[in-house]
């Protein structure tokens, strides 16, 4: 089957009241002039969030709406994957409709479906793609494959002017990893978490601190709690060694780290005569140094990306960047860390909104809309498509990363709270 790219032409001129049958979408733009525009819809289902948004080419969000799972699974303790497929086949149909009905777009407007479909949980993955296929039948209109990785990595330039090359690092519940981002789908991979990624290390922690019984953290994901909690401690109570200290490459490990937080835990419980289940005086010390540990594994490993970077050239002379994303990049002390890497390397830091961080569909639609801009990954024929649970990300360099060998020299990481 063959689609012709549909692209939405306004003529606006005076009032927006009389304008075509698109009315919300005019009264959103300034009445000017003639208004060409191709429109996207996204949707994302990879892990616990179910999002949704119809963007137009200039990036503007027409509509979006999302479902979160998070309150479900933090009262089980974890993310069960049926049950996350259950929860997306719930909502999906709902959280795309108010998407659309908030941009006041039909579905024959759209050019495309933009969808993830990976990597990420493959049942909750299976939801999103099937929807979408039905969609894009129903309504006739090509599919934009997402790579949800790639699609963080690029949030950012929906904001401000990012130009390519530049440096990215993406932290969340599922992965860990620096990579130059050299153009839309040509990425280099610098470095990776080898076991498990710091966003699910924060959410292990928090329940292994039952950060979910303390009154200020009931509705928080693990990391927001670690992050509150960690205000009102002192991290200098607990120390954590810092991990792969004699590994001198980009990967990252934090299983080490969230052993040696367990223990300290166990004994502390012993100390203070506490069930394991009831909350430990000290919680917000150790949250503290916790925090503190993961903060400076990611800001010295991020240090040396740049120094390798820097001494092959990969990045521009003229304020090269670095662009952090994923859920984890919406902490704050995180976000002053890495500030006082890049104020002593000379780049610059751009991390989007905290609200773009985490899941979203607003990303993914962002993802289509530079994908269709330069005609790349467009799908007519949808036969062979799948979802892929793990997939690689860009081109894997981290062999020459570890070669090089950079010495990191010390930085000070004196954050205040
Ligand atoms: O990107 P995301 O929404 O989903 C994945 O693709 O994983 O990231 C979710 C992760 C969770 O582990 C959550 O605890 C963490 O991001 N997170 C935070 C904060 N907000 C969310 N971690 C540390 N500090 C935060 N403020
Ligand atoms: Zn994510």
């Amino acid at each position: 089957m063959l689609f012709i790219i549909k692209r939405l032409t306004f003529v606006v001129s005076g009032s927006c009241q009389s304008m075509l049958r698109r009315n919300v979408l005019l009264c959103k733009r300034a009445c000017t002039g003639p208004l060409d525009t191709r429109l996207v819809l996204g949707i994302e289902t990879s892990c616990d969030d179910t999002g949704a948004a119809v963007m137009d080419e200039t990036g503007r969000i027409l509509g979006e709406s999302s479902h979160t799972q998070k309150d479900v699974h933090l009262k089980t303790g974890g993310i069960i994957p049926v049950v996350a497929q259950r929860l997306h086949k719930e909502n999906i149909a709902r959280v795309v409709q108010e998407a659309l009905d908030k941009s006041g777009i039909a579905p024959r407007d759209l050019s495309a479906v933009a969808t993830t479909v990976k990597p990420g949980l493959a049942l909750s993955l299976g939801i999103g793609l099937q929807y979408s296929l039905n969609f894009i039948q129903e309504h006739k209109m090509p599919f934009i494959p997402i790579h949800h990785m790639e699609a963080h990595a690029l949030t950012v330039r929906m904001i401000q002017s990012v130009p390519f090359p530049f440096l990215v690092l993406l932290i969340s519940g599922g992965h860990c990893l620096l990579a130059v981002a050299r153009d839309i789908d040509d990425f280099l991979l610098l470095g990776q978490a080898l076991d498990e990624a710091p966003g699910d290390t924060l959410d292990k922690v928090a329940r292994r601190l039952s950060l979910v019984k303390h009154p200020k953290c009931s509705t928080l994901s693990g990391g927001q709690a670690i992050e509150l909690m960690a205000q009102e401690g002192n991290r200098l109570k607990f120390h954590f060694k810092s991990p792969m200290g004699q590994h001198y490459d980009c990967n990252f490990s934090f299983a080490g780290f969230r052993n040696q937080v367990t223990q300290v835990i166990s004994k502390k419980e012993e100390d203070e005569g506490i069930q394991p289940g009831e909350i430990l005086s000290c919680v917000s010390d150790i949250a503290a140094a916790a925090q503190y540990t993961v903060a400076s594994h990611i800001a010295k490993r991020t240090h040396r990306a740049i120094l390798f970077c820097k001494a092959k050239g990969l990045l521009p002379q003229n304020s090269p960047s670095l662009v952090v994303s994923g859920g984890v990049a919406c902490n704050q002390y995180i976000r002053k860390t890495l500030q006082i890497v890049t104020d002593a390397t000379g780049l610059d830091l751009h991390c989007p909104p905290a609200k773009l961080c985490t899941d979203n569909g607003v990303m993914i639609a962002w993802n289509g809309v530079e994908k269709l801009r330069k005609g790349k990954g467009i799908v007519a024929h949808t036969a062979n498509i799948r979802y892929e649970p793990k997939a690689p990300f860009g081109t894997d360099i981290t062999g020459q990363v570890k070669e090089a060998e950079i010495k990191v020299p010390p930085l000070k990481l004196k954050i205040s709270q």
